[in-house]
């Protein structure tokens, strides 16, 4: 059995963007930490690192944020970047101040353009953020997009040849399913993450792209009523639910 992983105190909540270890130590000697409700005044103990503490252990009256390993379903709303090199206000903004200095630091798995909303997922975890990404998995990504012009009608066949060639790349598109709603709107199954792949796709059919937004990652769709900029942390079945539409995990096969 994998032994369990124990920290400092003042390391692990220095690490959760609490403050350097030295504040940490002050808000302790405050009175502020309290663990199974007796006050710790000693940050140098060293505590089991396990994803039960949130519930047992308070700062300065609130639940001890998650430890490492969270994994956040957000769904991103116009206007924000993923990237730190594009201008305008970032995703992480949505999220609490302090998490913005843990290490591990929380990362987007995969973008959303600026211009795209939908789900996106989050996390400090960098095997989950391979796993997702990683073009072997093939973890399928489902769009919704409302074009410019009506559908010419060749688009699924196209899509789904598996030789599309976009312009300024050497290999060809992998089959994408395309599923014609309206005669402005399909939903756009892919499994890949090019450089703005969706827009770029219909681009190529001499169409444009008005509006886009990620409905599915996988087997994940995004809650019933989770408005623009709403998040959540997933459970360990909300993250299975990503591999859960047929898309290969290799690091963790079906039985
Ligand atoms: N394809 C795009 O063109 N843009 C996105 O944000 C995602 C996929």
């Amino acid at each position: 059995m994998a032994k369990q992983a124990t920290s400092r105190v003042d390391k692990l909540l220095s690490s959760m963007g609490y403050g350097s270890r030295s504040e940490v130590a002050r808000m302790a000697k405050a009175g502020g930490l309290v663990l199974d409700g007796v006050r710790l005044s000693d940050v140098t103990k060293r505590l089991p690192v396990t994803a039960d503490l949130p519930r047992r252990m308070s700062v300065e009256g609130a639940a001890l944020d998650p430890v490492a390993g969270l994994v956040i379903l957000l769904n991103k709303p116009l206007g924000m970047t993923c990237s730190h090199k594009e201008t305008g206000t970032l995703v992480y903004e949505i999220l609490p101040e302090r998490w913005r200095r843990r290490s591990p630091a929380i990362s987007t798995i995969g973008r959303l353009d600026k211009q795209t909303s939908g789900l996106l997922l989050l996390t400090d975890d960098g095997d989950l953020l391979h796993r997702v990404i990683s073009p072997k998995r093939h973890v399928k990504k489902t769009y919704r997009a409302k074009l410019a012009r009506p559908l010419n009608g060749t688009e699924a066949a196209l899509f789904a040849a598996g030789t599309l060639m976009l312009e300024g790349e050497e290999k060809p598109l992998a089959p994408a399913e395309l599923q014609v709603i309206s005669p402005c709107e399909a939903l756009l199954t892919v499994t890949e993450g090019r450089y703005h792949q969706v827009r770029r796709m219909f681009a190529a059919t001499g169409n444009h792209v008005e509006e886009l937004h990620r409905e599915a990652l996988g087997g994940l769709t995004l809650p019933d009523g989770m408005a623009p900029g709403d998040w959540k942390l997933l459970d360990e079945a909300g993250i299975a639910s990503i591999f859960a539409d047929g898309s290969a995990d290799p690091m963790h096969p079906a039985p």
